[in-house]
């Protein structure tokens, strides 16, 4: 898959900056986790039932696009129990013996988080159903003929396994689960709020319109809604005294070039050309791709993805069109549309008038 470049101010990826200071932004317990409403009522039932019964709860797999909150909730779930957890996912476990090696150190109720469940080697996901399902692995020693498999008891633990793709979890390792927590993208006033407490942590002082406006550009999603915080932060202490406003957040995004609905540079080139250059659409992505000067697969997995959840650009089998919003995102006019004409052969485009209709 195409990985977005990480340089990209409203990419969903975390970058080095994020990774540094996403520890201490991450909310340690559930009452502070902001939104998700139902999988925190749900995942809260989870919790409360296995500590009242005093063993650990069912695995639990969180799905949703990348930056959502998956690797909090699970530290979350860890800290609810006041157990331990550690930490490992699917491109690190690239034996069956390297998932052995820490299955058989866990401890009584501890917490295994797996991150990108889904990229784990196939050898190493036969293992863990057996682990998820009986608390059991067979450790294969020796080579050839002469191996033989020893079973090992594992203790109680929970599996809490994170993917941004789960469909491409086989369906075994999808019903080992006991618990689904699916992420959604955040409202703007659940976002409001992220902004607003992350600013606290952050020392930053903002107004509620100032996080309105960061929220409103921020996709739907909190690692974006942090790192735009962080740049306003800067350009509110460089140009003007470190408060944020609604005014100050517009100026200092507008210097990023990232819209009042989340679009960056690309975002917008790529609507711009569909509807300048090819007057809305339908256009194929190849062309659409060379008007703006990009790889045909950085507009599919770059810029289109966000345009398409907002409502902007339809993919179509005849290629991509614009939509009436996008129309008016961009504050430009549509073509008018001519209906088409009605003949008792069906329909057939309105052709330019060669000739008078007079005839003569
Ligand atoms: N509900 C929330 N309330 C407050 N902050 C949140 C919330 N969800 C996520 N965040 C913030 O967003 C950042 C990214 O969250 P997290 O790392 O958990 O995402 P993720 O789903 O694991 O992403 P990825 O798929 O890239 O691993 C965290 O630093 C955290 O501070
Ligand atoms: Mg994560």
């Amino acid at each position: 898959m195409y990985e977005e470049s990480a340089d990209r101010l409203v990419t969903a990826a975390a970058d080095g900056e994020d990774q540094a200071v996403e520890a201490a932004l991450r909310p340690k317990l559930l009452d502070e986790f902001i939104g998700q409403e139902r999988v925190r009522e749900q995942l809260s039932l989870v919790l409360q039932a296995a500590r009242k019964r005093g063993s650990a709860p069912d695995h639990v797999l969180l799905s949703g696009p990348p930056g959502l909150g998956k690797t909090t909730l699970s530290m979350i779930i860890a800290a609810e129990l006041g157990a331990p957890i550690r930490i490992t996912s699917g491109p690190a476990i690239q034996h069956a013996g390297d998932l052995a090696a820490i299955l058989s150190s866990l401890t009584e109720g501890e917490v295994l988080f797996l991150d990108e469940i889904h990229r784990m080697s196939r050898p190493a996901e036969e293992m863990l159903y057996m682990a998820m399902e009986d608390f059991r692995v067979d450790v294969i020693v020796g080579k050839g003929p002469g191996a033989t498999a020893i079973p090992l008891e594992l203790p109680p633990f929970t599996l809490v396994g994170a993917t941004t793709r789960a469909g491409l979890l086989p369906p075994p390792l999808r019903d080992r689960f006991g618990f689904t927590g699916h992420m959604e993208f955040y409202a703007p006033v659940e976002l409001q709020r992220v902004v607003h407490r992350s600013a606290t942590l952050l020392d930053v002082e903002i107004d509620p319109a100032g996080a309105a406006e960061i929220a409103g550009r921020s996709r739907g999603t909190p690692r974006i809604a942090n790192r735009l915080l962080r740049r306003v932060r800067d350009y509110a202490q460089v140009r003007h005294d470190g408060v944020v406003t609604a005014e100050i957040a517009g100026q200092a995004l507008d210097v990023y070039e990232v819209d009042a609905r989340g679009l960056d540079r690309l975002d917008r080139a790529v609507l711009d050309a569909l509807l300048r250059l090819f007057g809305g659409g339908p256009v194929g992505l190849s062309t659409l791709a060379v008007a703006v000067g990009e790889e045909a697969e950085t507009v599919e997995e770059v810029a289109e993805p966000f345009l398409v959840r907002e409502g902007l650009l339809a993919r179509t089998p005849r290629g991509r069109i614009a939509t009436a919003a996008a129309w008016q995102h961009l504050g430009l006019t549509p073509p008018v549309q001519t209906p088409p004409v009605q003949t008792t052969r069906g329909s057939v485009p309105p052709q330019p008038e060669l000739f008078p209709a007079d005839g003569s």
